[in-house]
C-alpha cells in the first residue's frame, strides 16, 4: 500500500525513480510524486492519478540530479489529489518525505504544530506532520532529526527522507510498513518492494522494524532503535526482472492465472524427497510438537483467508486437529483462547499485510507456535515466524490474486498431509494416494487452461450482469467466495457467495428471473445435494452455470451451462475448481473495459489497519 524509491547515484535520479515507482504502481496508483535535490535546492512534482500522468508532466524537465525520492499513493487522509500526493515538503522547504503507512496521532501532532509552532499544512495528510517534524528538529544532521521526529509518531511508517542541507544523502527509517535496501555500485536505493529495483540490483537488505537507514552514494548504514549500528546480511534476491513482466500476456492478471501449474510444481516437488515423502526442511516442528498441539489458529486476509478456509476443511480431515479460521483484522481484537499448545498458521502473499502481522504477534506473546505460509521471501511476517512454509509462486504483480491462492491451497495439503501422517492418523496407504494425486494436478490445471475459450465465449453473454451469485458446499463453499471475490474486485459486479444449503435461508428472496448464479458442484457425495440446490434457484428464474467434475453430465440437465475441470478426489478439487472462476471474472472485467491489474480502490500488500 503505497509504494516509495529514493535513489542516490551518479545517474539520472528522476528517471530512475518514475522508473521503479512504475514497477511499484500496483501498490497504490491515485497519485505520485518524486522530489529531487537540484542545485542545493529541493524539487518536487507531483500528480494526481496514474504515474504515467507525472511522467507526462516531467517529460521535458531535465533535473540533472542524482539523488531523490518518489511515491505511489494508495490514499487513506485526504482524497486522491496534487495537493495530497507526495513527496511532502517542510515550510522552509529543505525536507522532503515520502511515507507508507498511517501515523495515527497525525491530529494531536498537527494541532500543536499549526497552533504551537505557526506550521502552515498545505495537505490533508497525515503524512505532512512527517515533513514538519523533521524540519522542526533539524539541528544540523538529518538522521538526528528523523530520530526525535519518529519519537513523537505513533503509527505504521516506511519513510524517505531528503535534506537540501545534506544534499548527499537520503535517510530511511520504518516501523511496520516494507522497506529495503538496494546496494549497488557507487549507488544505492530504498524501495518499499524489490520489484522497483530489480533492473538495478539483486544485492539487498531487508530493513528490520524500528531502524533507521543513512545512504550516501558509496555506504549504507544502519541503526537500531537504540542509534548502534548493526550489521545485516546481503539478501540476494534471485528472481530476474522478466518475472516481473507481463511476457506477451495482456495482463499480469491473465499472466499468472496461467503460471500456476509451474507455482504449484515448484511448492509441492521442493517439499518432496526423492521417495516422494513430504519434507519439512527448515521447519524445526518436531513429532512431539505435533502431537501437543490441540488445535490450530488459521489466521490471514483476503484471499489469503480463503485458502485458509480450505485449509481447515483439510486439516481437520487429514490431521484431526480442531481449525479456527479467522480474518485477521477480526482476529486481533477478539481476545481469542491461545496457549502453547496453539499452531498458528499465517498466510500471506506479500508477508506485510499488517492485520496479519498484528495478529501474529498477539499469538506469538500468548505462547502459541507460528507457522507462515508466505510469498515474499525475507517478508516481515516470515521473519517474525518460527517457521516459514514459501510458496513458490514467483512475484504475484496483478492486484487480484491468484497463483498465490493455489499456491496456499497446496501448502495447506502438503501441512495437513505431513501432520497427519507424522502423528500417526492418517493411514500410510492414503498419505500416499494423496502424494501421487497432488503430483497430476500441475498437468491437469494445464489441460484446463485449454478451456479458456469456452470460459471467453460464456462471459460474452455474461458481463452485462450487475448481480451474481455463488454456490457450493463443502470446500466448494469456500471456493465460490474466492470465485466471488474475484468478480467483484476486478469486474465492479456486485457478487455474493453463499453456502448452497444456506441459501433458503434468506438469500433465495435475492433470486429473479434472469438472476446469474455459478454453482460449484465438484464434490460427489454432495453432488445430489446441489443439484437439489441449482433446481430451487432454476425454478426462481435463475441462469444457472454449473461447475462440476468431467464425467458428471447430470448436471447438464440443471444448468444453462456448464465448464467441467478434470477428475481428481474430492478434496482436492479447490486446486483446479478455482481457477475457470479466475479466467470467468477475468474475461468478464476484459469485456467490461475495467482495468484489471488496477483495480479502482484497492493495493496490493495492505499495510495500513
Ligand atoms: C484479493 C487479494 C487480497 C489479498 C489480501 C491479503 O485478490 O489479493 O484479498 O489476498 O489483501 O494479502 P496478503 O496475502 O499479501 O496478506
Amino acid at each position: 500500500m503505497c509504494g516509495i524509491v529514493g535513489y542516490i547515484g551518479y545517474g539520472n535520479a528522476g528517471d530512475i525513480i518514475i522508473e521503479g515507482l512504475k514497477k511499484l504502481e500496483y501498490r497504490g496508483y491515485d497519485s505520485s510524486g518524486i522530489a529531487v535535490i537540484k542545485d542545493g535546492k529541493i524539487e518536487v512534482r507531483k500528480q494526481k492519478g496514474r504515474i504515467s500522468n507525472l511522467e507526462t508532466a516531467v517529460e521535458n524537465e531535465h533535473f540533472n540530479s542524482t539523488v531523490g525520492i518518489g511515491h505511489t499513493r494508495w490514499a487513506t487522509h485526504g482524497a486522491p489529489s496534487d495537493a495530497n500526493a507526495h513527496p511532502h515538503i517542510s515550510m522552509d522547504k529543505t525536507i522532503a518525505i515520502v511515507h507508507n503507512g498511517i501515523i495515527e496521532n497525525y491530529t494531536e501532532l498537527r494541532e500543536w504544530l499549526t497552533k504551537d509552532l505557526g506550521v502552515i499544512f498545505t495537505s490533508e495528510t497525515d503524512s505532512e506532520v512527517i515533513a514538519h517534524l523533521i524540519s522542526l528538529y533539524y539541528d544540523g544532521s538529518l538522521e538526528d532529526a528523523v530520530y526525535k521526529a519518529v519519537e513523537k509518531m505513533r503509527g505504521a511508517y516506511g519513510i524517505g527522507v531528503l535534506c537540501s542541507k545534506e544534499p548527499d544523502k537520503i535517510v530511511a527509517v520504518r516501523k511496520d510498513s516494507p522497506l529495503i535496501i538496494g546496494l549497488g555500485d557507487g549507488c544505492n536505493f530504498i524501495a518499499s518492494d524489490i520489484p522497483a529495483l530489480l533492473k538495478h540490483v539483486r544485492s539487498i537488505y531487508l530493513i528490520e522494524n524500528n531502524e533507521t537507514v543513512v545512504l550516501t552514494r558509496n555506504e549504507v548504514k544502519i541503526y537500531n532503535a537504540d542509534r548502534k549500528e548493526v550489521k545485516r546480511d546481503v539478501f540476494h534476491v534471485t528472481w530476474d526482472e522478466d518475472a516481473a513482466e507481463k511476457d506477451g500476456f495482456d495482463h499480469f492478471m491473465l499472466k499468472e492465472i496461467h503460471e500456476q501449474p509451474k507455482g504449484l510444481f515448484e511448492t509441492l516437488n521442493r517439499r518432496l524427497d526423492k521417495n516422494g515423502n513430504i519434507l519439512l526442511d527448515g521447519i524445526s516442528m518436531t513429532k512431539q510438537d505435533l502431537e501437543k498441539f490441540d488445535r490450530v489458529y488459521i489466521v490471514a486476509c483476503g484471499t489469503a483467508y480463503h485458502a485458509g478456509m480450505v485449509g481447515k476443511f483439510i486439516i481437520e480431515r487429514f490431521a484431526k486437529i480442531p481449525v479456527e479460521v479467522d480474518v485477521a483484522s477480526e482476529f486481533r481484537y477478539r481476545d481469542p483462547f491461545i496457549d502453547d499448545k496453539t499452531l498458528f498458521i499465517a498466510i500471506s502473499q506479500s508477508g506485510e499485510t499488517l492485520d496479519t502481522l498484528a495478529a501474529l504477534r498477539e499469538a506469538k506473546k500468548k505462547g502459541a507456535r507460528i507457522l507462515s505460509v508466505v510469498n515474499v521471501v525475507g517478508s516481515s511476517v516470515a521473519r517474525e515466524s518460527d517457521d516459514v512454509f514459501y510458496t513458490w509462486a514467483g512475484p504475484e504483480i496483478a492486484v487480484a490474486s491468484t497463483k498465490a491462492y493455489t499456491t496456499q491451497l497446496m501448502c495447506m495439503y502438503l501441512i495437513a498431509l505431513y501432520v497427519g501422517y507424522t502423528k500417526g492418523v492418517l493411514a500410510p496407504d492414503l498419505y500416499n494416494e494423496y502424494i501421487r494425486e497432488l503430483k497430476f494436478i500441475p498437468d491437469k490445471l494445464k489441460t484446463l487452461l485449454k478451456t479458456e475459450g469456452d470460459i471467453l465465449e460464456a462471459a460474452k453473454g455474461l458481463y452485462k450482469k450487475e448481480q451474481v451469485f455463488f454456490i457450493g458446499r463443502g470446500p466448494d463453499a469456500s471456493v465460490s467466495l474466492e470465485g466471488s471475490l474475484k468478480l467483484k474486485e476486478i469486474s465492479y459486479i456486485n457478487s455474493f457467495a453463499i453456502a448452497a444449503g444456506e441459501l433458503k435461508h434468506g438469500t433465495i428472496a435475492l433470486i429473479e428471473q434472469g438472476s446469474l448464479v455459478i454453482a460449484l458442484a465438484t464434490q460427489d457425495r454432495l453432488f445430489e445435494k446441489m443439484l437439489s440446490n441449482i433446481q430451487e434457484v432454476k425454478a426462481r428464474g435463475a441462469y444457472v452455470i454449473g461447475l462440476a467434475k468431467e464425467g458428471n453430465k447430470e448436471i447438464e440437465k440443471q444448468a444453462d451451462k456448464v465448464f467441467y475441470i478434470p477428475d481428481c478426489p474430492d478434496d482436492l478439487t479447490p486446486l483446479l475448481s478455482v481457477v475457470p472462476l479466475q479466467l470467468l471474472a477475468y474475461e468478464i472485467a476484459k469485456l467490461r473495459g475495467c482495468d484489471i491489474d488496477k483495480p479502482k480502490n484497492l493495493a496490493k500488500s495492505v499495510t495500513v489497519e
